[in-house]
């Protein structure tokens, strides 16, 4: 079993260069099966969802190889199956964007119900409901979802939320339906664009991405070509709130600061300074955190990916904050084991309030989720005394060379080996 060991309060400075977006190569990846060509995909994080994807890919026929450790060249010319395993697909969430990018090339799909980080029920009938309006008929049996159609024809499509899944989804698969595609209510986040410039570099007809509504012209084939993966606003997000709670000085690099305005808003409210140039943001804590309100939300709001480790700021606050999860029902569970360093927040429905200034102190904690585990991590940074966070294979999942790179602003994290 691995551990990460956390001697805290060592305030985080330097600077930090940001990896390729997790929540974009997920999506580009499963895409790239439905090229037919050469795609070279470059700045691809170095995290456990990537090599699960890859190895998926691998398992259908697709040839891959690593030019450097974040370059990718993926050969799908010659896909041999059109049906995924079954520990492939439990592996990582996206493992359900093959269900697009399948039915769209061959049309024909065999998907098991994807894995991923339990937040709730977390169903996938948008999906279903989007391909069935592009004419596949979608038949769940034993688990695996299975797709076919003899050809798709465009559609007009409202989503009931905007899904970032079915969004993704459904935009993949539209690309090889005959005729236009729209879809209303389409999620907005920036790797819905970065996939939708990815789709259209090989070849696809793909406008407004980035906006409500997205329109999709079919084109019977798609090609091959080069795209790079624009940096992770969630790996950034991590570092500047890591800088905050730590009262440090971080500058986090080679990234994209537009995507990070909801917050570097929150941030400032609370009495961080923040500066910003064309690819950098740079935090520097307050002595005093004031409390403030979150509330999270679809892009350009507050994202839910970043919730759990906002909470552990605000627990820092001096007063009352509340946070509110509006996407995921239980994207609380982390609470628990940060009450075990010392967090004084409760939850009352959707919505956490913290006490007021806490002081953390080492425990031994596990990480339930992705996010769960960044947020231990950073209280941990801040804590007195040691904190061991078990579940590391979750950080694993979502966050590149993690220790390293926070060792690198002066932390004193390491991860061990031990039996229990
Ligand atoms: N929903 C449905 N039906 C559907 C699809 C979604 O009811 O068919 C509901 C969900 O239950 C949820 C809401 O709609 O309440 C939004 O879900 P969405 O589909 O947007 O989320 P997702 O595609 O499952 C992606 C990210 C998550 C991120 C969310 C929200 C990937 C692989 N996952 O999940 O990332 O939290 O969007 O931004 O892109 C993470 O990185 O830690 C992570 C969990």
């Amino acid at each position: 079993m691995e551990y990460i060991v956390i001697n805290g309060q060592n305030p985080l400075k330097g600077s930090i260069s940001i990896s390729g977006a997790k929540n974009a190569a997920v999506a580009i990846l499963p895409a790239a099966i439905a090229s037919g060509g050469v795609c070279v995909i470059d700045n691809l994080p170095q995290i456990e969802d990537v090599c699960n994807l890859v190895a998926a890919m691998e398992s259908m026929g697709a040839k891959c190889k690593f030019e450097n450790p974040d370059t990718l060249v993926v050969d799908t010319s010659k896909i041999t199956g059109h049906t995924l395993d079954d520990k492939l697909a439990k592996n990582t969430r996206a493992s359900y964007y093959f269900m697009g990018a399948l039915l769209g090339r061959f049309k024909y799909a065999d998907v098991p119900l994807p894995g991923g980080c339990d937040l709730g029920s977390r169903p996938i009938d948008y999906h279903l409901k989007g391909f069935a309006a592009l004419g596949a008929t979608c038949i769940q049996e034993h688990g695996v979802v299975k797709l076919r159609a003899e050809k798709l024809r465009g559609a007009n499509i409202y989503l009931d939320c905007p899904s970032v899944g079915a969004t993704i989804n459904i935009m993949i698969a539209a690309v090889f339906a005959e005729g236009t595609t729209t879809i209303e209510n389409a999620a907005k986040e920036p790797h819905i664009v970065d996939t939708a410039n990815f789709l259209n570099k090989i070849g696809a007809k793909i406008g407004g991405a980035g906006t409500g509504t997205i329109r999709i012209v079919g084109v019977p084939a798609l090609g091959g070509g080069e795209y790079t993966v624009i940096p992770d606003p969630i790996e950034t997000g991590t570092y500047m709130i890591a800088a905050a709670i730590t009262g440090g000085d971080v500058t986090v690099e080679n990234i994209i600061p537009k995507h990070m305005d909801s917050l570097t808003a929150k941030l400032r409210e609370m009495g961080c300074t923040i500066s910003e140039g064309g690819d950098w943001i740079r935090v520097q804590g307050a002595s005093a955190l004031r409390p403030c309100e979150v509330k999270t939300a679809y892009y350009p709001g507050f994202p839910t990916d970043l919730q759990p480790q906002m909470a552990t700021l605000l627990c820092r606050a001096q007063g009352t904050s509340t946070i509110t999860e509006n996407i995921f029902e239980h994207r609380y569970r982390y609470i628990g084991e940060l009450k075990r360093l010392g967090a004084q927040l409760k939850v009352e429905g959707r919505m956490a309030v913290t006490k007021g200034f806490c002081e953390f102190t080492g425990a031994r904690v596990i990480a339930s989720d992705l996010r769960a585990g960044a947020a231990l991590v950073i209280a941990g940074l801040c804590a007195k005394g040691q904190t061991v966070i078990g579940g590391v294979s979750h950080l694993d999942r979502g966050y590149e060379r993690f220790e390293e790179k926070f060792r690198s602003l002066g932390a004193d994290i390491t991860r061990i080996q031990r039996d229990s």
